[in-house]
């Protein structure tokens, strides 16, 4: 087959950031917006981006040139840390983080021991994902390795870009839950190495968090961390203060929260502590020396009332920062609506989001805070081709709001305070179209 035939043309308002940065200062400057602009891309990767009257000509003849004039196209959006198997107990009334744990979740993620109902929740989870626009997530399973089959075959059928791990727990927990140090080893060698980077999927080695997992158990997950140095950590850290007097409890001999999961190996670059709210200033020096990264899950913090992350204190220290849905706590799957809600927190602690470091957040910061900014989060030649096009009108709220905005950087705001699902309009995985709104 000519190879001209595999090339596919976008056109629309393109907006992506050209760089990671170290300081929210520096992402107006790096803002790339074309009004009128041209995607071509090849065998799912970036041909060639830019100004449409500049690339018209390189379209091969005979290629159909999708036009979504009136709309704008941005990389997929990037979740940092959710769970599948709490997709069905979204809005759990009326507890907090450990409560909430046994009276809701555990029951829940009991059923996905069912090869057959975890394959039709993964096929729920990964739809709901695209219809938001999110084309990559980091997802913790539940401790049963078939809801980790199911959910990779799912991702592997869209070729999606999609981390994920079998949760491994071994006390504290129902025991229909729980695992034990050598199975949780084995399971999720085997998921290792059967999985990751099948296609693009990823592994990540996941303790639920310190409170349910032994001593043993978290020696075991820094084993498998030396053995497959290239795959993720991903656990929860310093969410609600209850959680973090037990781990005191359970961990005496260790010096704080963190320092329970740096003391088996367990911190480093592609080590992903969701929530991080309550931490002590020994706890912030640790994420910084060990260039750990922490998934800011706005949604979940105020759902559970776990309170208000410091993201000021994150960006002072130059830490990794993810922002993720953190489902089932999380209320919404769309990151307009998580980004809408962290704006919110900042201005409960007198702090300020704008719209692009909002942007920046879901799209190439968060591919950063995954260590995957060579190859998603912006539109450089040769990235993968994900990307959602957004109908920054799909209300007629949004309608009347956009027609007086003054300029993008207003425009991209109303978006993400007012957006949601319905502003997905298209949503592309490697190259190809997945999800369309109409
Ligand atoms: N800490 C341990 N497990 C969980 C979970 O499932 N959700 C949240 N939000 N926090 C946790
Ligand atoms: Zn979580």
């Amino acid at each position: 087959m000519d190879s001209f035939n595999t090339v596919k043309a976008v056109r629309g308002s393109i907006l992506d950031i050209r760089q990671v940065v170290d300081s929210p200062e520096q992402i107006v400057d790096n803002v790339r917006f074309v009004k009128d602009g041209l995607l071509l891309i090849e065998n799912g990767k970036i041909k060639w981006r830019g100004e449409w009257e500049d690339g018209k000509a390189l379209v091969p003849q005979g290629t159909r040139v999708r036009n979504y004039a009136g709309k704008i196209i941005v990389p997929g959006f990037i979740d940092t840390h959710l769970h599948y198997p709490q997709t069905e107990m979204i809005g759990a009334y009326g507890e907090q983080l450990l409560e909430w744990l046994n009276n809701y979740v555990f029951p829940t993620e009991a059923k996905y021991g069912n090869e057959e109902y975890a394959r039709e929740m993964s096929e729920f989870f990964i739809k709901e994902l695209l219809r938001n626009g999110t084309t990559t997530a980091l997802v913790l399973g539940s401790v049963h390795p078939e809801s980790i089959d199911a959910l990779f075959e799912t991702a592997l059928k869209q070729n999606m870009r999609l981390i994920a791990g079998k949760v491994m727990m071994d006390r504290n927990a129902p025991d229909n839950l729980t695992d034990t140090p050598e199975s949780s080893y084995n399971d999720s060698k085997k998921l290792i190495e059967k999985w990751h980077k099948k296609g693009r999927l990823l592994y990540a080695i996941t303790p639920r968090f310190a409170p349910t997992s032994s001593p043993e158990q978290l020696a075991i997950a820094g084993q498998l961390r030396r053995e497959y140095p290239d795959t993720y950590v991903h656990t929860h850290l310093c969410e609600n203060k209850s959680e973090i007097e037990w781990v005191k409890s359970l961990f005496p001999e260790r010096k704080n929260y963190l320092d329970v999961y740096h003391h088996y190996g367990l911190t480093g670059s592609k080590s992903i502590f969701a929530h991080s709210i309550h931490l002590s200033d020994d706890e912030w020096q640790c994420l910084q020396d060990t260039n750990s990264t922490v998934a800011f899950c706005p949604t979940s913090n105020l759902y559970l009332g776990s309170g208000l992350f410091k993201l000021s204190e994150a960006r002072r220290r130059k830490i990794k920062v993810g922002i993720g849905t953190d489902i089932g706590a999380g209320t919404s799957f769309s990151m307009l609506q998580t980004l809408n809600e962290a704006y919110k927190i900042q201005q409960l602690q007198n702090q300020k989001l704008s719209a692009f470091e909002a942007f920046y957040l879901v799209t190439l910061g968060n591919a950063k805070s995954l260590e995957l900014d060579h190859c998603i989060g912006n539109f450089d030649i040769g990235k993968e081709a994900d990307f959602v096009v957004l109908d920054p009108c799909a209300t007629p709220i949004q309608q009347l709001r956009y027609d007086n905005a003054k300029d993008l950087s207003e425009q991209l705001f109303i978006l993400i305070t007012l957006g949601d699902d319905r502003s997905i309009y298209r949503t592309y995985v490697d190259g190809r179209n997945v999800y369309s709104a109409s």
